[in-house]
């Protein structure tokens, strides 16, 4: 059967394109999105992507995974720095996370230089605007098939 990742945007990324462009690029997250279904399609895979601005209901979507969804890719953004409600539900989820951003967090604000999510992902990847988010999936994919 083929496998299914849920893909996670969190709060603001619902304004990439128009979000302060010399940090996150002018990529929109409809073309993140297509980008990242033309790569399922193309490697066979399910892929359900929500965006949320809402801590809980991340967590919800989070706790729901492990019955339906074999990987997760998310970029929690803000939340990265400040969520051990996110951080908790990805630890008990049970199933590979892959944590993405565009930027690179430890080149920038001091409090953006720490994410509670790492350690508790398979990996992560940033610093490569959209592109962080097409290798993110790669990597998931390619360990999900392993
Ligand atoms: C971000 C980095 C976060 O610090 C920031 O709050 C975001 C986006 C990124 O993708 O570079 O909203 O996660």
């Amino acid at each position: 059967m083929a496998k299914k990742i849920l893909v996670i945007h969190g709060p603001n990324l619902n304004l990439l394109g128009q979000r302060e462009p010399t940090i996150y690029g002018k990529v929109t997250l409809v073309q993140i999105n297509n980008e990242l279904k033309r790569i399922a399609k193309k490697r066979k895979v399910g892929l359900t992507i929500i965006q949320s601005n809402h801590e809980g209901e991340i967590v919800d979507l989070i706790g729901k995974t492990k019955a339906k969804f074999n990987g997760l890719l998310i970029n929690p953004a803000a939340y990265t720095h400040t969520s051990v409600a996110i951080r908790d539900a990805v630890a008990s989820s049970g199933i590979p996370t892959v944590e993405v951003h565009l930027s690179n967090i430890y080149s920038r604000e001091e409090f953006r230089q720490r994410s509670l999510i790492s350690p508790v992902a398979k990996g992560s990847i940033l610093g490569f605007g959209a592109k962080s988010y097409t290798l993110g999936l790669e990597a998931l994919i390619d360990l999900l098939e392993c």
